[in-house]
């Protein structure tokens, strides 16, 4: 859980100054990664971090964060939880989104098992994560990889359970 306590730290001490960095570039992100989805149904953005996903798509999303600090500062539907431990049932959401997170997790590939098991079949995991990271062949190994796009300092994939 070592990564997961200082993530926790870092962004519970830098919360305030979040948005005022980085709204702008992840909104650049979210409009290349989202631009053609539906985003009907059960919506769960994971890493949700200040809640600039849901401002974003206006509208009421499940928000998962491991940081209180980041929490606060967002509205609506919000649980602190680790994103390898989701606290939902199995089969609950249409679509998982996760911006510029999973690199933080203790263990990606749990956290993506996760995202598995919560999805509903047929769903759609949208995932970013900065390019210093490769988690291609992993997330391969349990979705079907539909696209792959270039958000900025991200890589973005768009999966289907
Ligand atoms: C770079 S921020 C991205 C926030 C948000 N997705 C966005 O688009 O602005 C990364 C977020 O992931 C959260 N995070 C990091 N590790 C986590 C973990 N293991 N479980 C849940 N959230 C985590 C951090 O607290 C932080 O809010």
């Amino acid at each position: 859980m070592l990564k997961a306590i200082k993530a926790k730290e870092l962004y519970d001490k830098t919360a305030k100054l979040y948005n005022f960095r980085y709204r702008r570039t992840q909104f650049e992100k979210y409009k290349i990664a989202l631009h053609d989805q539906l985003l009907d149904g059960e919506i769960l953005d994971l890493g949700s971090g200040t809640g600039l996903l849901s401002k974003f798509l206006g509208k009421r999303i499940h928000q998962v964060d491991v940081s209180k600090g980041m929490l606060l500062l967002s509205r609506g539907r919000r649980v602190q939880a680790d994103i390898s431990k989701l606290p939902f049932r199995a089969n609950k959401f249409d679509y998982v989104l996760s911006f510029s997170a999973l690199m933080n997790a203790e263990n990606p590939e749990a956290a993506v098992k996760e995202v598995k098991r919560v999805l509903k079949p047929g769903g759609t995991f949208i995932v970013t994560y900065l390019k210093s990271f490769d988690f291609t062949e992993m997330l391969k190994r349990h979705f079907k990889l539909i696209d792959s796009r270039d958000c900025g300092e991200d890589v973005c994939f768009i999966l289907k359970n």
